[in-house]
């Protein structure tokens, strides 16, 4: 399995999403999330894509969006290594001094996923609920 840096593309994007059965975004949008990615993680077996996951902000304020790994390589430790390998960027990023804050929404399910991977859920005894407002025209 190759971990590839920065090399997502609109195409394994949109192919990645589609393996996972989550909707299709407008080309367009699919081209800005690229162009605006801080740090994207792709994962090829030889040359077939079979996850991703990026990291998007303002570089003290970090989301992770879009980890996906294709059914057939899940569960054998791929999606793991693609937050880790985004949590080390920005620890890497992180000044000394400084405290930086990486920030996702789990999908129903995923809490426990992510929870292993170092997480906290919130509301919690430091923050209240994560809050959203979907936009649509
Ligand atoms: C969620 C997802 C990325 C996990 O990827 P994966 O490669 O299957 O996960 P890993 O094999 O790296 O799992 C790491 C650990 O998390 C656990 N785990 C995986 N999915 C889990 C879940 N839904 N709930 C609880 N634990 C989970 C694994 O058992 C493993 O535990 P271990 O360290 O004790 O062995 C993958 O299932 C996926 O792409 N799902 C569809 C898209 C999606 O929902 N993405 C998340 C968006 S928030």
């Amino acid at each position: 399995m190759r971990y590839e840096k920065n090399m997502l593309t609109s195409e394994i994007y949109c192919e990645l999403r589609k393996n996972v059965k989550w909707f299709e975004r407008p080309k367009t949008d699919v081209e800005k999330i690229i162009d605006n990615s801080i740090y994207t993680i792709t994962v090829f077996d030889e040359d077939l894509p079979v996850g991703m996951g990026r990291l998007i902000g303002d570089g003290v304020y970090f989301v992770i969006v879009d980890v996906v790994v294709k059914p057939d390589y899940q569960k054998k430790g791929i999606g793991r290594n693609i937050v880790n390998m985004i949590t080390d960027y920005v620890r890497c990023e992180c000044k000394a001094g400084s405290s930086y804050t990486v920030q996702l929404i789990a999908e129903q399910g995923k809490e426990g996923f992510y929870e292993k991977l170092g997480f906290k859920n919130i509301p919690n005894e430091f923050c209240g609920s994560g809050m959203l407002k979907v936009i649509h025209k």
